[in-house]
């Protein structure tokens, strides 16, 4: 799958999904085999996964790669900036990111895409790369 162009690749992950979670409402199970699909199959990738918005803060749920920071305050971090703005956030460089959250060290940039579900945030989708400037704008609207 790694071959395949982005839009290509978007509409095989899309269908992958739907057949991934088609019949089961249990979230964290969707969650969880969400997290992993997107691991499995996107090129250059060290970490996907979510953190939840739990009281005030986030709280890592789901995921693929390294063990990480468990919880995240809204406005802090990568995570807590796109939470607290609801805005998918690109990070070419984490390391000139004002207030990132190292969790692993390989990573060199991180896109988080905000989760809005019938209108009401509910955490955020954060991946992470080795590699600079990983993610671009068409990652951020496919
Ligand atoms: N780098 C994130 C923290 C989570 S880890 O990348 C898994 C941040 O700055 O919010």
């Amino acid at each position: 799958m790694e071959t395949l162009a982005k839009p290509e690749l978007y509409a095989e992950l899309q269908s992958q999904l739907r057949a991934l979670l088609e019949g089961e409402r249990d979230f964290i199970a969707n969650a969880a085999n969400f997290a992993s699909l997107l691991y499995h199959s996107l090129p250059d990738v060290n970490w996907v996964g979510f953190y939840l918005l739990k009281g005030d803060e986030l709280v890592l749920g789901p995921f693929q790669g390294k063990p990480a920071c468990v919880r995240i305050a809204i406005g802090k971090g990568v995570c807590g900036v796109a939470a607290e703005q609801r805005q998918t956030i690109l990070v070419d460089n984490v390391h000139e990111f004002p207030g990132h959250i190292a969790c692993d060290s390989a990573s060199n940039s991180e896109i988080v895409v905000p989760l809005v579900v019938d209108g009401q945030f509910t955490g955020v989708l954060d991946l992470d790369s080795p590699s600079l400037a990983r993610f671009s704008d068409d990652d951020a609207s496919d």
